[in-house]
C-alpha cells in the first residue's frame, strides 16, 4: 500500500432476507416528512412498495411521493424533484428502486439548498457543497445489484437535451445514512437488468484493479470479490431464483464500489467515461454500455500493462501458466473474460445496443478523457476503440 488516504464511510448496511424489519428503527432518526422516490412501477408490482408504506404509516411519517424516477434519471427529473422537496419540508429522502433511483436522491439531497445552479456547479464543474451548505439525509431500499450506490456518494444525471450522461462523485456527506439490502428484493429483476448489474459490478472492480503495479492489498480484495462474482454469475444465469447466488452477487456490489477496493490506487474509470457516453446516445442498460466496449479498451490496455493482465489471468481465471509467454498469459485471461460475457448473455458490440458508425463522432465527443489506469487516451484512441467495438 504504498498510497497515503484516509478511509471514511458513514452508511449503515442492513443485509439479508429480514433486513426491511429495520426501516422502523431508523425512521426513528428522521422528522415526520418523508420523501419517497421510486422508479417507473416494478415496486409497485412486486409488493415492495406496499411493504415499505405500510411501516412508513406505522411509524407516523407523512409520505411526499415522487415516482417516475427512470432508468438512467434525468436533468429534467431532477429539477422536479427538487421543486417537490423544496415545497415540502422534506425530513428524509427514502429511495426505494436501483442505482437510478439512488443516485436521483443523493442528487435532489445535494441540491435542495443550493441557491445556484447545482446542475453548473456539481456535475459540470465537479464541485462539492460549501462547507456549511444543508444536505437532506438519504436512506435506500435497494430493489437491483449494480451500482454500488447504495454505499457511495456518487450520482449519475443525463443530460438528455444535450445528449450529456455525467457522474459526480461527491464527498461523505452525501452518502446514505443507511441502506437496506434484501436479495430477494431483486429477484423480479428483469434477466436483462440482472446481467447488465453483474457487468456493471465486474467492470467497477476492474477499473479500480487495472492501475498501478504496486503489491496492494486492495487487488487481493478485488480478486476475491471477482471470484465471487463469476461463481455467482454462473448460477443466477442458469437460476435467477437462487437465493444464495443473488445474496452474494449482491454484496459483491455493494464492496465493489463503496471506494474500499480504490484506496491507494490511482484507478482507471475510462471504459466508464465511454459507456456513460454510449449511454446517452442508446439508453441502453449501464452494464450493457460497459461490456459493449470492454474488449476493445483491455486488448489496448493490456501492452502497457502487461504485470497486471497476467496477474488477472492466473488469480482470477486459473489460466496455467506452464509454457506461455507473459503476452500469451494475459491474452489467455482475457479470452477468458469474453467468454464468460458470451456465457453470461452480455453484448460485446455498441451495434448490438443500436449504436451506429454515424455516432461515433458524438460519442467520443460526449467522453470525459482524462490520464488514467495504464494509458493517456487521446478522443482519436477512442474513436479508435468505437470503431473496434462496432
Ligand atoms: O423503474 P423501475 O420500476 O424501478 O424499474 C427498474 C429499471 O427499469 C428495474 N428494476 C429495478 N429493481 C427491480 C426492477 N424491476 C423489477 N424488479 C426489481 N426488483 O430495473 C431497471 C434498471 O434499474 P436502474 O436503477 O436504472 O439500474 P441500475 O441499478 O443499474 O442503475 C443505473 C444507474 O446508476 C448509474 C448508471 O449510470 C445509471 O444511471 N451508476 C451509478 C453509480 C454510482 N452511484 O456509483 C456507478 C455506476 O457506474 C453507474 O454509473
Ligand atoms: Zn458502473
Amino acid at each position: 500500500m504504498l498510497g497515503n488516504f484516509s478511509y471514511h464511510n458513514p452508511t449503515k448496511l442492513y443485509f439479508g432476507d429480514e433486513s426491511l424489519n429495520y426501516l422502523k428503527d431508523e425512521l426513528k432518526n428522521y422528522g415526520p416528512v418523508v420523501m419517497l422516490n421510486y422508479g417507473s412501477g416494478s415496486v409497485k408490482k412486486n409488493g415492495i412498495y406496499d411493504q415499505v408504506v405500510a411501516i412508513l404509516r406505522e411509524c407516523g411519517k407523512q409520505i411526499v411521493e415522487n415516482p417516475g424516477v427512470m432508468s438512467n434519471p434525468t436533468l429534467e427529473k431532477l429539477n422536479e424533484g427538487v421543486e417537490i422537496a423544496r415545497r415540502n419540508s422534506i425530513d428524509l429522502i427514502l429511495s426505494l428502486g436501483g442505482g437510478s433511483v439512488c443516485d436521483y436522491s443523493k442528487a435532489v439531497a445535494a441540491s435542495v439548498f443550493y441557491e445556484g445552479d447545482y446542475w453548473d456547479r456539481f456535475w459540470l464543474k465537479q464541485q462539492q457543497p460549501e462547507p456549511g451548505q444543508r444536505l437532506l439525509p438519504v436512506g435506500c431500499i435497494l430493489t437491483m445489484a449494480g451500482t454500488g450506490s447504495e454505499m457511495n456518494a456518487g450520482t449519475v444525471i443525463t443530460d438528455a437535451k444535450n445528449t450529456f450522461k455525467v457522474g459526480h462523485v461527491f464527498d461523505d456527506r452525501l452518502m446514505p445514512r443507511f441502506s437496506i439490502l434484501n436479495p430477494k428484493f431483486t429477484m423480479t429483476v428483469p434477466a436483462e437488468q440482472m446481467k447488465a448489474g453483474i457487468y456493471d459490478i465486474m467492470n467497477h472492480i476492474m477499473e479500480q484493479y487495472f492501475s498501478d503495479f504496486d503489491d496492494n492489498t486492495s487487488d487481493y480484495l478485488s480478486e476475491g470479490l471477482m471470484r465471487s462474482l463469476i461463481t455467482a454469475s454462473r448460477i443466477a444465469v442458469k437460476n435467477p431464483q437462487d437465493y444464495e447466488a443473488r445474496s452474494n452477487i449482491m454484496w459483491t456490489a455493494t464492496w465493489a464500489l463503496n471506494t474500499l477496493i480504490g484506496l491507494g490506487k490511482k484507478e482507471d474509470w475510462m471504459v466508464h467515461m465511454i459507456g456513460h457516453s454510449i449511454g446517452a446516445w442508446t439508453h441502453a442498460p449501464h452494464g450493457y454500455c460497459l461490456a459493449s466496449v470492454s474488449m476493445a479498451y483491455y486488448r489496448r490496455a493490456m501492452k502497457p500493462g502487461l504485470p497486471k493482465f497476467v496477474r488477472f489471468a492466473k488469480n482470477v481465471w486459473d489460466i496455467r501458466p506452464d509454457g506461455l509467454t507473459d503476452e500469451q498469459i494475459a491474452q489467455a485471461g482475457l479470452e477468458a473474460l469474453k467468454d464468460w460475457m458470451l456465457e453470461i448473455g452480455l453484448p460485446l458490440t455498441i451495434s448490438q445496443l443500436g449504436a451506429t458508425a454515424q455516432m461515433i463522432p458524438g460519442i467520443t465527443q460526449g467522453t470525459i478523457v482524462y490520464p488514467a489506469g495504464y494509458m493517456d487516451l487521446k478522443p482519436e484512441d477512442i474513436t479508435e476503440i468505437l470503431k473496434e467495438s462496432l
